[in-house]
């Protein structure tokens, strides 16, 4: 699997909330920025070429590719649950694609208030929740559970999304906007099919039987030709201030 192509994937579906509200807190114009979470750096190389830019990321891996996609950024190896920054060192605390994998998502939501500055902002972009998974025809909804299983077994907390509004209300930080994310199925070109094929067979592979997966991919494919197919995650987003 290619995680940098992934994760820009996934940046590409969430562009427009990101240019919505980093406009409206005049990111350019912020001094510093940290991304929780950062992964690959699908986001932070997209960030103003003038922002001071911080990352940070569990795995060593996403961090030395992160250096290559976002050479400008100061990266740094830690968990979300114990930021390895002083308070109040932030204007701009955010995450895209985080709280359902951290297993404590309201120490990880506390960490990232206590290290943003008095009147600065935490956003939690993107956080699905898979319970509301909408899955046409019919029979793909075994496919929706089969995924949903998956993440639970990677130790994700599939509906995190759901709970992201409150987790912001128990964690003190005031609500400016919140809501859930469109389209985020939109991708329906070859490559974006392919990949989310890619993601579902990786995750499968060792508790579907391998047949199954391929009879439901052929089927998946018959029916978007036939444009039968619906799939929708519900994810959502919080933007707060401290
Ligand atoms: C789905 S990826 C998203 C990466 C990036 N935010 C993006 O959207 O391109 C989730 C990332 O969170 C990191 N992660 C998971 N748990 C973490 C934790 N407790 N502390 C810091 N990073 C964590 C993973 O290593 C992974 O890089």
């Amino acid at each position: 699997m290619d995680w940098h192509t992934r994760y820009t994937q996934q940046a590409g579906w969430t562009r427009d909330l990101r240019v919505y509200i980093f406009s409206k807190i005049k990111l350019s114009r912020m001094t510093p920025v940290l991304e929780v979470g950062c992964g690959t750096g699908a986001i932070l190389s997209g960030l103003p070429p003038r922002t001071p830019i911080h990352g940070l990321d569990l795995d060593p891996a996403a961090l030395s590719e992160c250096k290559v996609h976002a050479p400008a950024a100061s990266l740094t190896q830690g968990n979300a649950l114990r930021l390895p920054y002083s308070s109040a060192s932030f204007e701009v605390v955010y995450c895209h694609f985080l709280l359902l994998w951290v297993g404590d998502p309201l120490q990880a939501l506390l960490e990232m208030k206590r290290v943003a500055r008095p009147g600065g902002q935490v956003i939690a972009f993107a956080e699905p929740d898979y319970s509301r998974r909408v899955d046409k025809p019919d029979e793909f909804i075994q496919l929706g559970k089969w995924q949903t299983e998956s993440l639970i077994k990677q130790g994700a907390d599939p509906s995190l999304g759901a709970n992201l509004a409150e987790l912001f209300f128990q964690a003190g930080i005031k609500i400016v906007e919140t809501g859930t994310i469109q389209n985020l199925s939109g991708d329906t070109s070859p490559a974006g099919w392919e990949m989310e094929w890619a993601v579902a067979e990786a995750d499968l592979a060792g508790s579907v039987p391998d047949a199954d997966i391929q009879r439901m991919k052929l089927l998946d494919q018959i029916a978007r030709a036939q444009g039968k197919r619906v799939l929708s995650v519900p994810t959502h987003f919080a933007w707060g201030s401290v």
